[in-house]
């Protein structure tokens, strides 16, 4: 991956350069050391998938029914590379009866599997949609139902692992340590993805090799990106704008936005509420859009870009019209119209002085997607080290859902 920085952003990083050799070196002694959930505990065991899959019926659907950390991870990844998958894979992260009806009559039950995906085994909205789902499936299949459900849960603990211990259901899991927004490289997304018939050696093999270039020293992007980033929001740089010119990019955002609010939205050891709040816009789209915002409204934003170098695709205009709105399109490529209306936007916030930072992935492939994963979480928690705060807890959702509990009337709330 390549980075580049708006002036502002270079400055600031040759003011600082010792201080993040100096952070990285820090942050490389603990990830070396003992490491952290998301570095420990990567890779699905293919093996086991095999067993299962070679007992379950024919079938060309597959339900992910999860939320959160448990959905949002699958969801990226099938957005990114829909075209390669074998099979379709339909996401049910909300409680919404209409998305329920919708997918009731998008699927052929007797040609579907069911994943529901809870690591703590209580999450309302995907207990209440699992017990929805076996109850369409009992309808009709009958006894049968239990073939076509696979679940996914603590190896130990919640009431999830007692139904599928109590039923002898077909079941993986996953280890105590490891959190819903950093599970998306164990069983949680590989599962469900590998069933899809999505290449997952590629995407693990990716995020590992990022991971050991970090561990070696010989990679400063998160360091940098990071450390800048966590100095814009000192002088009140409130927002993260991710911005990638990649369409297929647009569900990374959405993952990223859960895996950065939940992590470092917190209260801090002084006790004041802090975290930088993380927004999508994807390009060229959005610069008929939020653009406006960025240029003239509140100088409080990062402008983060994502883009590619190879689009793998060559459309060239082969129509010509000599109109002025048209004439100079002829003979134009769109992965380089593409290139020029970043540019365009990149350079003209850069001269209205809006700190920018760009990561540059040579193509998205599965490989880079694991290295961008990777990447994701190493900025993640690095960051959350700079702002002293855990970045593993989500104290702040538990409030509604005991509220929530308590008026659906759960036992003890
Ligand atoms: O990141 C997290 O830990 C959360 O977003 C969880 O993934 C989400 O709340 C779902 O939890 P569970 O997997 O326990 O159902």
């Amino acid at each position: 991956m390549k980075t580049s920085y708006s002036k502002k952003v270079s400055i600031l990083l040759t003011k600082y350069a010792a201080k993040v050799q100096e952070l990285k070196k820090e942050f490389l002694l603990e990830l070396n050391d003992k490491g952290f959930p998301f570095s420990n505990y990567i890779g699905g065991n293919i093996g086991n998938y095999k067993k299962i899959i070679s007992k379950l019926p024919i079938f060309d659907t597959i339900v992910v029914i999860g939320i959160g950390g448990s959905a949002l991870g699958t969801k990226m990844i099938y957005n990114c590379f829909k075209k390669i998958f074998k099979k379709r894979i339909i996401i049910v992260d909300t409680t919404e009866p209409e998305r329920l009806a919708e997918v009731i009559e998008n699927i052929d039950i007797k040609k579907t599997i069911f994943i529901p995906i809870s690591k703590s085994g209580s999450t309302m909205e995907t207990a209440a949609n699992t017990l929805f789902f076996i109850g369409k499936a009992k309808e009709t299949l009958k006894d049968n139902w239990k073939d076509h459900f696979v679940f996914i849960t603590d190896q130990k603990k919640g009431d999830l692992r007692r139904f599928v211990e109590e039923n002898r259901l077909f079941n993986l899991s996953l280890p105590e340590e490891l959190g819903g927004r950093y599970s998306v490289l164990s069983n949680v997304g590989l599962f469900p993805l590998y069933l899809g018939g999505f290449p997952i050696d590629e995407l693990i093999s990716g995020a590992k090799e990022y991971l050991n270039d970090v561990k070696q020293g010989t990679l400063t992007e998160p360091f940098e990106i990071g450390f800048a980033n966590y100095k814009l929001y000192k002088r009140r740089h409130n927002i993260l704008i991710l911005f990638p010119y990649v369409y297929r990019l647009k569900t990374y955002g959405e993952w990223f936005i859960q895996l950065w609010s939940e992590s470092l939205g917190k209260i801090n050891k002084e006790g004041r509420k802090i975290g930088q709040t993380p927004m999508i816009a994807v390009g060229p789209t959005d610069q008929h859009s939020i653009i406006q915002l960025f240029t003239d409204g509140p100088q409080d934003k990062v402008i983060f870009f994502l883009n590619v170098r190879d689009r793998n695709v060559n459309f060239t205009i082969s129509e010509k019209l000599n109109y002025s709105s048209f004439g100079y399109l002829y003979n134009k490529d769109f992965g380089n119209i593409v290139n020029i209306e970043f540019e365009g936007t990149q350079e003209n916030l850069n001269n209205l002085g809006v700190p920018t930072l760009e990561l540059e992935l040579k193509e998205l492939s599965p490989e880079n997607l694991g290295r961008l994963i990777m990447f994701s979480y190493i900025l993640t928690v690095y960051s959350s080290h700079l702002l002293d705060i855990d970045p593993f807890d989500q104290p702040g959702v538990e409030g509604g859902k005991r509220i929530m509990y308590r008026r659906l009337g759960k036992r003890g709330y």
